[in-house]
């Protein structure tokens, strides 16, 4: 396996390798659900890329950069056992040098949601992808359904701008007690882990609750904020049934609907989603 720095030393890797080539991007501290990622996109391309780059762009000023959890060496190690053929590994100067003025800026998927909560952050999502595409030229591009609205995000912008790559879903990966995989699990105690059991919780609830008949968005919301609200650290951001393609709220379960939800435990802000159909 090797390893890029710099976007010039990307290209030439990239030129050496004839066939297709799949890009799976990460901030590091990977996971399973990270590694699903990889392992879909040796499936499907003759090779694969991973980037490693945490993106100051996509953070807010109270957000948890510099605390961000990093293990360069481990992630190396992974990746290279799954087979990727090289690592793009930038330095920030490298993709962000002085001078930098250009930004790509996502239009109304962009808005709700995480995009509420996070002002900026899919500007410095749609930003950075958008340069990593450019700088790897892979003819696929993996991302997973646990951000479905930075799913959402690049497919528009992959539509919009013409880009002349596919981006390729790949399902949530969740813990057997449900939990999804996230690199910001690390800051969760184990009684806080516990808790945090409740998102993933109030999604199958959600689902059974439809699977029942219920269709009525405000019923289905106060039972999932019931069960969450259980928890002691626990502190709803957001619980969000959207069209799914929209991400528009909806008020009753009418077409495929996106439910999402942010919750705070501790000080750690949490994720998770799941797609129901009427
Ligand atoms: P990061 O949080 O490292 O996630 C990288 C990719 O892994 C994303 O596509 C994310 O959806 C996917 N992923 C994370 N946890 C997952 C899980 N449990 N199951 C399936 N996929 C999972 O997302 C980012 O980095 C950044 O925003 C990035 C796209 C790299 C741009 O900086």
């Amino acid at each position: 396996m090797r390893i890029a720095r710099t976007a010039a030393e990307c290209r030439a890797l990239r030129s050496e390798l004839g066939g297709s080539l799949g890009l799976v991007p990460t901030m590091g501290y990977l996971h399973e659900g990270h590694l699903a990622l990889v392992r879909a996109a040796r499936a499907d391309c003759d090779h694969t890329c991973a980037s490693i780059f945490v993106n100051p762009a996509q953070f807010g000023p109270r957000e948890d950069l510099s605390r961000y959890p990093r293990d360069p060496e481990r992630d190396l190690a992974l990746l290279n056992a799954e087979g990727v053929a090289f690592v793009f590994m930038p330095e920030l100067g490298e993709v962000y040098p002085p001078g930098f003025d250009t930004w790509v800026e996502p239009g109304a998927v962009s808005a709700p949601l995480e995009g509420k909560s996070r002002p900026g952050h899919f500007r410095g999502v749609a930003t950075v992808v958008c340069k990593l595409f450019n700088i790897v030229q892979p003819q696929r591009a993996y991302f997973g359904e646990k951000d479905a609205q930075q799913l959402r995000v690049v497919t528009q912008m992959v539509h919009d701008l013409d880009l002349p790559l596919e981006i390729v879903p790949v399902p949530i990966v969740r813990d057997a007690d449900g939990l999804a995989l996230s690199s910001r699990n690390v800051y969760l105690s184990s009684e806080q882990r516990r808790q945090a059991l409740a998102l993933s919780a109030s999604l199958r609830l959600a689902r059974a609750l439809v699977a029942g008949g219920e269709r009525r968005v405000r019923s289905i919301k106060a039972r999932m904020r019931g069960l969450i609200q259980r928890e002691p650290e626990a502190a709803i951001d957001y619980i969000s049934i959207a069209d799914s393609s929209t991400l528009a709220e909806l008020t009753t379960i009418d077409r495929p609907a996106l439910i999402s939800l942010a919750v705070r435990i501790g000080a750690t802000r949490l994720i998770d989603n799941t797609v129901v159909l009427p």
